[in-house]
């Protein structure tokens, strides 16, 4: 399995601050924020990553991580011209993953939780496509589920004004060697883009999409407001302060992974 960091888009909720830098780049109390995500992946145990960014961004991000070799990894890099949607990743990245399977995660996410990382490790071999739910106080912003009584999945909705329930699909998806192919025959929201949750709905559609509660020992993050990127910074150094242990030090993932 590799993975995708998609880290594009022109982050308009945070104007005027990524007005000149990059959303992902911002800091989220002592590191970029892109160190969160891209610790997530190397916890999952990937090592082939695709960081997809703006056209203007790239140098910057080239900058921060280069080609990846001093955290054992190995980053290629593309560009995404207009921010297209999510799901357009899978398209860019259908070159990259030469036919293999995959974990994509969203720039702005942030994922801190217990045994997170073995979890995900476990799911590498995924077969249609797994993703995540997890309760929150307002679900409206994000992608939701519907479960009936069995835990079975209904639906999945994009941002609906009406959620059927607090489930929102947090931004890490693992897909199976369709998912780019999939991602291809999508046709544009309303709101113009290729949407992940169209992506899931198509796996859902085949009765081969699987959706995991993650616990609530885990928690998760987006941080694309000013509100949300504010509170991130303050639990990352709430919890560092508290435990004297790192979240998110890519360097140190590399070492205890072995990969230098
Ligand atoms: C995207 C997805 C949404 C998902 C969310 C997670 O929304 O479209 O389904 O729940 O990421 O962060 P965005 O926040 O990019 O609009």
């Amino acid at each position: 399995m590799k993975g995708i960091i998609l880290a594009g888009g022109s982050g308009t909720r945070l104007h005027p601050i990524t007005r000149a830098v990059s959303k992902q780049l911002l800091p989220i109390y002592d590191k970029p924020m892109i160190y969160y995500p891209l610790s997530t992946l190397m916890l999952a145990g990937l090592r082939e990553i695709l960081l997809i960014t703006t056209p203007h961004d790239q140098a910057a991000f080239q900058r921060l991580l280069g080609d990846g070799s001093h955290l054992g990894l190995e980053l290629s890099w593309i560009i995404q011209e207009n921010p297209n949607g999510l799901a357009e990743a899978l398209i860019l990245g259908e070159e990259f993953l030469a036919g293999g399977k995959c974990a994509l995660i969203l720039g702005d996410n942030l994922f801190y939780g217990p045994g997170l990382g073995t979890h995900l490790a476990q799911n590498t071999a995924v077969a249609g496509a797994l993703i995540f739910a997890y309760q929150v106080s307002d679900p409206r912003a994000y992608g939701v589920v519907e479960f009936d009584d069995a835990g079975r999945v209904l639906s999945i909705e994009e941002k609906p004004a009406e959620p059927k329930s607090s489930f929102a699909v947090p931004g890490i998806y693992f897909y199976d060697e369709r998912a780019s192919a999939f991602a291809r025959a999508l046709t544009p929201s309303a709101r113009g883009e290729l949407e992940i949750t169209a992506l899931n709905n198509a796996y859902l559609e085949r009765g081969e999409l699987r959706v995991e509660v993650l616990s609530r020992a885990t928690t998760w993050l987006d941080t694309g407001t000013h509100e949300s990127l504010y509170e991130a910074g303050g639990l990352i150094r709430t919890l560092q302060h508290r435990t004297g242990m790192r979240i998110g030090d890519v360097e140190q993932i590399a070492r205890d992974q072995g990969w230098l």
